[in-house]
């Protein structure tokens, strides 16, 4: 048999279509990073790729994706990429392109495109993550915001307790959906709004035990796709424990969540919770910030004590390059808060309460950098959302 033609210039480019830079969430040659390709006689196929900064972490997996596509051309016997650094007007370029995909992209999930969404995870149960999800929910909804907060954690939820919540979801057809839709329980919470949906809400606590077969990230999905989440400023996540299936699901519906990684003070817990980070990167999901959490244990008379010990978070701060971004310590009152559906950050005055608060200060003023992705794409893409018009900082 004759060796195969080699393909023309318009094939490679068909192929190049089908990689995709998950974070600009477009193909690689309709978001303009391919500037030139040259096909010779005997299939070397010669391709130039424009990083948005050359020391991308994703090149590594352009280049693996592009050298796979291109190389099953029966055709192409060497697929060979030179790797160029686009200018500051091809970078602004990029970015529109990707502003437009990312409100193209809206639609697949009834989260608004201007919604911050953070996802509270941790390498192993137990350490707080829900308890720092619903008061950072309450504390940022206090300064005027409407959250959503969406309990990941579909058959080990808490949230519902945690809020002091348990009216049953119910579902009803909206103008404009073909589907009934799921209508999220409301919490005033100072000058804002609580929108709450979990499994908790569906069934008891008991029942919840049954749905250990249930796809996990189907439920999750529901949750994303039909609720009336309506006008939404934040939408935190309450991640189950571990890392997984959750999280894997979450980057492809909805990749623009950024990550909070809870720990605590314990150093030997360190190597666990880097897991999560890691498993963010691996998904493409930013680091927003690690919080460590029961930090000292404030007893009723104030004394400090450093029970569970010092230092874990900002090793893990600085072992994934991440900021530390608060440290709430271990108080009576935030489990108290917890079992009464009174989450503490709302009007408790102890230094948990004040932390819960102070955070929430922090990520609503700041724009936190995301990890190590200073520059490239990933950065952009929190350019991007800024432009899509998320809430100015300073409503309180
Ligand atoms: N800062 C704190 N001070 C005192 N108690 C706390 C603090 N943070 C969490 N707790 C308590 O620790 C327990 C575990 O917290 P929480 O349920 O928030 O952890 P989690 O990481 O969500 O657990 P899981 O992995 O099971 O989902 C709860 O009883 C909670 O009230
Ligand atoms: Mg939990």
């Amino acid at each position: 048999m004759p060796p195969a033609a080699p393909p023309t210039v318009d094939d490679i480019l068909g192929l190049l279509r089908g990689v995709i830079d998950p974070e600009l969430g477009g193909n690689v040659v309709d978001l303009g990073m391919v500037p030139a390709v040259t096909v010779a006689d005997d299939g070397h196929v010669l391709i130039t790729v424009k990083l948005t900064i050359s020391g991308c972490p994703l090149r590594a997996q352009i280049k693996k994706d592009v050298e796979t596509r291109v190389g099953a051309h029966p055709g192409v016997s060497k697929v060979k990429i030179e790797w160029g650094e686009m200018t500051p007007d091809e970078r602004s370029a990029v970015m529109s392109k990707a502003r437009w995909n990312a409100k193209e992209n809206a639609p697949d999930t009834a989260i608004p495109a201007n919604t911050r969404v953070l996802a509270i995870a941790s390498g192993k149960g137990g350490v707080g993550k829900s308890s720092v999800t619903v008061n950072l929910a309450a504390a940022i909804a206090a300064r005027g915001f409407t959250v959503g907060v969406l309990d990941a954690d579909i058959w080990g939820f808490s949230v519902p307790r945690l809020l002091g919540i348990s009216d049953r979801l119910e579902a009803q057809k909206v103008d404009g959906s073909d589907r009934p839709l799921i209508i999220p329980n409301e919490r005033r919470v100072g000058a804002g709004t609580l929108k709450v949906v979990s499994t908790g809400f569906l069934v008891d606590e008991e029942t919840a035990l049954m749905w250990r077969g249930l796809m996990l990230t189907k439920a999750v999905e529901q949750f994303l796709n039909d609720v009336r989440w309506g006008q939404l400023d934040y939408l935190l996540i309450d991640m189950p424990p571990g890392t997984g299936d959750v999280q894997m699901g979450l980057a492809r519906m909805l990749p623009r969540t950024d990550m909070l990684i809870v720990t605590t003070p314990a150093r030997a817990a360190q190597k666990v919770a880097v897991r999560a980070a890691d498993m963010a990167r691996r998904s493409f999901l930013r680091v927003a910030g690690v919080v460590e959490n029961m930090s000292t244990f404030i007893c009723n008379h104030g004394e400090h004590y450093a029970l569970f010990g010092e230092g874990g978070g900002r090793e893990l701060a600085e072992t994934i390059g991440a900021e530390l971004l608060a440290q709430i310590p271990l108080e009576a009152a935030v489990a108290a808060g917890g079992d009464s559906g009174a989450p503490v950050a709302i009007d408790g005055q102890g230094e948990a309460a004040q932390a819960f608060r102070a955070l929430a200060e922090r990520l609503v003023n700041e724009t936190v950098p995301p990890i190590a992705l200073a520059g490239c794409s990933a950065r952009m893409l929190e350019s991007i959302e800024l432009t899509l018009g998320r809430k100015p900082a300073t409503a309180s």
